[in-house]
């Protein structure tokens, strides 16, 4: 019967969805009755508003920058100091008689972190940084490519051994990435280029932006018809300066098709958007645990290696990755682990790792999918804010709500000192050159009144000029 049902998830009508309000501002390019009146109807009604309680964000600050650095829970405090107890009282013994054990750290953080990211335990380990991740990983996939071997183009199994540009063997692989990437993984790619005498200025390729924002996935397309030489496809499922959302399943499919691996840096999405890495067909995915996983500042790295993968040979091996069982024996052969374990390298950083346990229980118990509803209720809220109330800034972020991550980002001609002038007024966000400014609205601890009041502070400098005030810097990304 017409009218019963076929509500979507984002349908404004919808009284079961405690977020429909926000969603309907955007929807309808405007806001339907007074925005606070409305913001405190979604805070009352917000399953989730009793997690801002367990985060420590101080009361004079509206903390917009949790996608850059988490901030510090109830949970994640007391798994640190269960840890700095445990080394006070166990010493060495810790990492035997510790309860849980020190030894199998990245083992079992990987596996609560697994469900996060649509991994089976096994899939996922904590260890390393993103950027020793990528090179790992990047690297591991250059030497099976290098050897041959590719990924099965239907099934996606591991190495069928006759991996070939155009049939012809001899043909070096091309990693393709994009330009809006994260520099440090280009640093990264450009390296295990380099050292297997592969040259990057002609086998790092880079798909281009249109707009100076976003990619294209039909540019990524693109470049592999363009190339079949591309051996790795290497892609954030989140830009960090636009927030852009990848359909990873997307070009997972079209790196697959290419005969390609299908990468993914997943430090803007993890902990904020739910992801189905193996149903997705991804053969390796790295993040990091100090943004949206609220771990802390240098945080302990994590990473996803398929199943079928397990049993290669990691390009940074180490000890820590070698087989458990026999890791003590002290071999001086390495036997990688049949897991994701494989690519851990050294001794984990304890006190690194530590509060990440904490920090994932706390978001296990609000739920992915519930944080994403959040997420998106609280970016389309702001975004409407946006466009109802300051005309001098525009929206760099996808409206559409599949490309959006976690993130808004604000364009102004004077982004910078705008940044700055909020940070004075107690709103943390970040600068990313050359005219943004992040707002990040984290689902687990920011109410829509704060947005508002992200709003109003916005909408008071610009009207006065405050940030006129301030000086700029030459300062680049951090
Ligand atoms: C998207 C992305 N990739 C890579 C990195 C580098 O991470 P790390 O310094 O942990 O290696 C960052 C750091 O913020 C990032 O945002």
């Amino acid at each position: 019967m017409d009218g019963e049902s076929g509500g979507t998830a984002s349908s404004t009508t919808n009284g079961d969805d405690p977020y429909a309000l926000a969603n309907a501002a955007l929807d309808r390019g405007g806001f339907e009755s007074d925005p606070v009146e409305t913001a405190a109807r979604l805070d009352a009604d917000d399953p989730l508003s009793g997690f801002a309680d367990r985060f420590s964000v101080p009361g004079d600050v509206l903390y917009m920058d949790g996608n850059s650095l988490g901030p510090a829970s109830d949970a994640a405090l007391a798994s640190l100091d269960r840890v700095v107890d445990e080394w006070r009282e166990l010493l060495i013994g810790g990492w035997t008689d510790a309860d849980p054990p020190w030894f199998e750290v990245g083992e079992r953080i990987g596996s609560a972190l697994a469900p996060l990211v649509g991994a089976d335990p096994a899939e996922v380990v904590v260890g390393n940084s993103i950027t020793v991740n990528v090179h790992t990983l990047v690297g591991t996939f250059l030497d099976e490519l290098l050897a041959g071997n590719g990924p099965d183009r239907t099934e996606h199994a591991a190495a069928d051994g006759t991996w070939a540009p155009g049939g012809n063997p001899d043909v070096d692989p091309a990693v393709l990435v994009n330009d809006l990437d994260f520099p440090s993984d280009h640093y990264a790619i450009r390296a295990q280029l380099r050292s297997r005498g592969i040259d990057p200025e002609e086998k790092l390729r880079t798909v281009e932006s249109r707009d100076g924002r976003t990619i294209d996935p039909a540019d990524v397309e693109a470049a592999l018809a363009e190339h079949d030489d591309v051996g790795i496809v290497f892609m954030p499922t989140a830009l960090y300066r636009s927030g852009q959302l990848f359909d990873v399943e997307r070009v997972a499919r079209a790196a697959h098709d290419a005969g390609a691996y299908a990468g993914f840096d997943a430090a803007h999405s993890v902990g904020a958007v739910p992801h189905a890495f193996a149903d997705a067909g991804v053969d390796f995915a790295v993040w990091c645990t100090y943004k949206y996983l609220n771990a802390g500042p240098g945080s302990i790295g994590a990473l996803f290696v398929a199943e079928r993968h397990h049993g290669l040979t990691p390009a940074l091996a180490g000890w820590w990755g070698h087989e458990k069982a026999t890791q003590f024996e002290m071999n001086l052969t390495y036997t990688p682990a049949d897991s994701a374990g494989a690519w851990q390298i050294g001794t984990p950083p304890l006190l690194a790792a530590a509060p990440l346990e904490g920090s994932v229980e706390t978001l296990r118990e609000a739920g992915i999918e519930r944080i994403r509803a959040k997420s998106l209720a609280l970016t389309d809220f702001l975004i409407a804010s946006v466009d109802e109330r300051l005309p001098d800034v525009s929206v760099g972020t996808p409206r559409d709500r599949d490309a959006r991550g976690g993130h808004v980002a604000l364009e102004h001609p004077d982004a910078e000192r705008l940044s700055t002038a909020l940070t004075d007024r107690g709103v943390v966000v970040d600068f990313r050159p050359p005219n943004v400014v992040r707002v990040c609205p984290a689902a687990p601890y920011t109410s829509f009144a704060d947005v508002l009041e992200v709003v109003d502070r916005i909408e008071a400098i610009l009207e006065t000029g405050a940030h006129e005030a301030y000086a700029t810097s030459e300062g680049g990304v951090t």
